[in-house]
């Protein structure tokens, strides 16, 4: 690796990657494309701006001569697409510019990686994907590398699209592609649209804590940086043309999520728990909400040698900490644009 092109490095999970990656391996220079929609932030990769092996280029993936242009100009052996709209209920309410993004960008993607790259020896394309691409468990069993894709969301299934074109460009045209489908992920830089930072920040804030449906639906959660290192350890050890899942073992029911974060929050800011826990609203459900994600590791941990390093409990206090300890981060990214989605979300959803 000497020249790794990452796009969408100012979300949550490709600026937690940057973060952690680019002053670690000074040798390798890292480019940062990404179109700085809502859900991207300067501010979150803002310490990397000094460092010499890194640059940043506002690029919009659906632009494919714009695409074509910045690899041109930095020729990457490697790139790791994370750049995609991810909220599912934002998916809900407009698919178009899912369908866009997730589908298109990565088409474009690809289209200039062949182009750029004469020979394939020493090349990777990377695509950062989802476990929503399976669908949804009932009560048992996992998500393995060989469950049948079954989308439920416009977002899941624009995901479960642009999975499909990579393999499809490795299987036709020799590209050397390499998938990782990972669970939830949490921790710090997260958009306050999700369901740990939205509830956090309300505890804080004493506003009501919106729970959909009856709060039994369950996600298997992963610390942010547990899924960074489980994709470079794919980087540098994994198969070309394999998928690797990744999860952390870590199921919760969502309304045990949210207990956790009213205890941890009442305990820093000496509030009483049950105060908090009281501001609990049980609002209509999401339209096609998938029961339960559970992911089987075992193919990257058994092969690649991965584990994850955080467990629920310490993740989750660093989070807190951390959304405690960033007031500035918060009030940059809760902008008006912020404020109208969430009264779009939340204010149609009954008790
Ligand atoms: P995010 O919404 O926080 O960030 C997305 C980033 O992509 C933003 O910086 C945004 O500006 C950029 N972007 C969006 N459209 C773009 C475009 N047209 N051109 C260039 N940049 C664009 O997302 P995230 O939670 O960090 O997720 C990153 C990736 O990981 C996504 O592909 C998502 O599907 C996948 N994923 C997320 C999770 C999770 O729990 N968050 C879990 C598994 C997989
Ligand atoms: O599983 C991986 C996926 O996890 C990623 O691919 C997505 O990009 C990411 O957004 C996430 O999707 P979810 O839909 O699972 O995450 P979200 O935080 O939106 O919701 C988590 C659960 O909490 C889900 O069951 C819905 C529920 N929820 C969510 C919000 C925002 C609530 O009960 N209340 C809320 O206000």
């Amino acid at each position: 690796m000497k020249t790794v092109l990452v796009t969408g490095g100012c979300g949550f999970i490709g600026a937690n990657f940057l973060n952690h990656f680019v002053p670690r391996i000074p040798d390798v220079t890292f480019v940062n494309i990404d179109k700085l929609t809502y859900a991207g932030n300067p501010l979150s990769v803002e310490s990397l701006q000094a460092l010499d092996n890194y640059r940043f280029e506002q690029v919009d993936i659906c632009d494919a001569d714009a695409v074509l242009k910045v690899m041109k100009r930095h020729m990457p052996d490697t790139v790791v697409h994370f750049a995609a709209e991810s909220h599912v209920d934002r998916s809900i309410h407009g698919p178009g510019d899912f369908i866009h993004t997730n589908v298109v960008g990565t088409l474009n993607l690809l289209d200039a990686c062949r182009t750029i790259w004469k020979d394939f020896e020493g090349k990777r394309f990377h695509h950062v994907s989802t476990d929503e691409v399976y669908g949804s468990l009932g009560d048992d069993g996992f998500f393995t590398e060989n469950t049948p894709y079954d989308p439920s969301s416009p977002y899941s299934a624009s995901k479960a699209s642009s999975d499909h074109l990579v393999r499809a460009w490795y299987r036709t045209y020799g590209l050397p592609v390499t998938i990782t489908n990972c669970s939830n992920n949490y921790g710090p830089y997260q958009f306050p649209e999700k369901l740990i930072p939205v509830m956090i920040l309300n505890v804080l804030e004493r506003k009501p804590l919106p729970v959909y449906g009856q709060g039994l639906n369950v996600r298997d959660w992963l610390y942010v940086t547990d899924h960074c290192d489980a994709i470079m350890t794919v980087l540098n050890k994994g198969k070309v043309g394999d998928t690797y899942n990744v999860g952390g073992n870590c199921e919760r029911a969502n309304i045990d999520v949210v207990h956790a974060i009213c205890d941890i929050v009442s305990d820093l800011k000496n509030i009483d728990r049950n105060d908090s826990r009281n501001l609990i609203t049980y609002v209509t459900d999401r339209p096609g909400h998938d029961f339960r994600y559970a992911i089987d590791a075992t193919k990257i941990k058994a092969e690649l040698g991965w584990s994850p390093s955080e467990t629920f409990e310490t993740g989750m206090r660093k989070t807190v900490q951390w959304y405690l300890d960033n007031v500035d981060w918060i009030d940059g990214v809760r902008s008006g644009k912020y404020l109208e989605w969430m009264e779009r979300n939340y204010s149609q959803r009954g008790k």
